[in-house]
């Protein structure tokens, strides 16, 4: 089969010195790039490194005396996203970061959420919840008659019309590859004054993000997929707006705040005050072992060779009698998702990975809207990334259509 799509070249010997950096590549094809990226040799060691110092010196000891790496955890996502290292938070997860976030909004009764079909499963959860508890409304903004993501005139319509306490917009979701305009989105919040959420857990370490051109108050990440870092950690971004107008977290513990008197606190004035006292240095130092691993390939190329792999790959894909990709949108990201006729969803994953490939399976419940409207029950995600080759999107299409042709019945 012929590849339509042209990937972006890195030299022979940079891809070779990429691989060597991720050992598992040289047994595995892992196209698991959107659950979580193979860890760099450099983010490894870090990690074990301070593991060793904690364990000869004491907990506290290691903390301080890598107490300059441990700011650059703040130096170097911030120099990733485009601010100051005082508008970045640690959190366990994008997830952890998303609460925190909203759990600093003093919602109302009838207050509206405004977000879009294609925001991720658990933003969609914790809005229900917030209706539950607080009463808030959810208002989806409609998608492109041709399915590819929101259409931003009739969000900016919602915008003008209901005036939401929060506009809320995931950039790339779990379940596709669909690329959603946040900076289009955004530049309506700007021009309204609302308050603007970004989830940009799939396309930090994908893309080059800059928060000023997107225009967000907020944003949030995990630093375990497309950027490499270790599990267990994530990322809130928190704009000076936000900040001097005093949004703090529901719960704020004496890292975040100062206690200045017997009944009274201070928040910080940096995001510091979304973050607890106590960290998981070693996982911090990863995170930024793998900020600095990516700054240092280049956000650019690297946007210019992931998601050209995966379209290789999903042009071959569609070309399958019996495969069915799904990604629709003007601009894919390097998440490839697709059915396969008269397989049942765990059997076939599981022949993936008998052969050598990780992979990720949806279902339904995973994007009640996407998967509603596209009519699918689950889809095989295959999210390759930079370190992966051209030899290796061949051998996985070869794969998937000798499966596509042996379906159990
Ligand atoms: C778009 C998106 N947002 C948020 C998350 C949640 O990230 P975490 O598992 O770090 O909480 C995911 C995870 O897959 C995701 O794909």
């Amino acid at each position: 089969m012929l590849a339509k799509s042209n990937v972006f070249q890195f030299t022979e010997e940079t891809l070779q010195a990429l691989r060597a950096d991720a050992p598992a590549s040289a047994s595995v094809i892992h196209f698991n790039n959107a659950g979580c990226g193979l860890l760099p040799r450099p983010v490894l060691e870090t990690m074990i490194d301070h593991l060793r110092l904690e364990a000869e010196i004491g907990g506290y000891e290691a903390s301080a005396a890598r107490a300059e790496q441990v700011r650059d955890f703040y130096v170097s996502i911030a120099e990733l996203i485009g601010c100051r290292p005082e508008n970045i938070a640690f959190a366990g997860s994008a997830t952890h970061a998303y609460s925190k976030a909203l759990s600093a909004i003093p919602f109302e009764p009838g207050d509206v959420i405004l977000t879009t079909r294609n925001d991720f499963i658990s933003n969609q959860i914790a809005f229900l919840a917030l209706r539950k508890r607080s009463g808030v409304e959810i208002v989806h903004a409609p998608d492109l008659p041709d399915g590819g993501g929101v259409d931003v005139a009739a969000m900016a319509a919602l915008m003008r019309a209901r005036r939401p306490r929060l506009v809320a917009a995931t950039h790339v979701p779990t379940n596709s590859g669909l690329v959603q305009p946040i900076a289009e989105i955004g530049r309506h919040c700007r021009e309204l004054g609302l308050l603007y959420l970004v989830d940009a857990c799939q396309s930090i370490g994908q893309y080059p993000i800059d928060v000023e051109e997107i225009g967000c108050d907020l944003l949030t990440s995990t630093c375990r997929k497309f950027l490499r870092g270790p599990r267990g950690s994530g990322f809130l971004y928190v704009s000076d707006r936000v900040l001097a107008e005093g949004y703090e977290p529901l719960f704020i513990d004496m890292y975040g705040a100062r206690w200045v008197a017997g009944d009274q606190y201070e928040p910080v004035d940096s995001a510091a005050r979304f973050e607890e006292w106590e960290f998981p240095y070693s996982t911090l130092l990863g995170c930024a072992a793998a900020a600095r691993y990516a700054l240092s390939i280049g956000l650019e190329p690297i946007s210019r060779r992931t998601p050209a792999l995966a379209a290789r790959l999903r042009d071959q894909l569609a070309a399958i009698p019996g495969v069915r990709v799904l990604d629709r949108g003007a601009q894919l990201a390097a998440l490839v998702t697709f059915d396969v006729e008269g397989w049942d969803p765990q059997r076939f994953k599981s022949a993936v990975d008998a052969r050598g490939v990780n992979s990720a399976l949806s279902f339904r419940e995973f994007a009640q809207y996407d998967f509603a409207d596209k009519d699918v029950e689950w889809a095989l995600r295959l999210s390759p990334h930079y370190y992966n080759t051209e030899a290796e999107v061949d051998t996985v299409v070869e794969m998937i259509a000798d499966l596509a042709k042996s379906a159990p019945v």
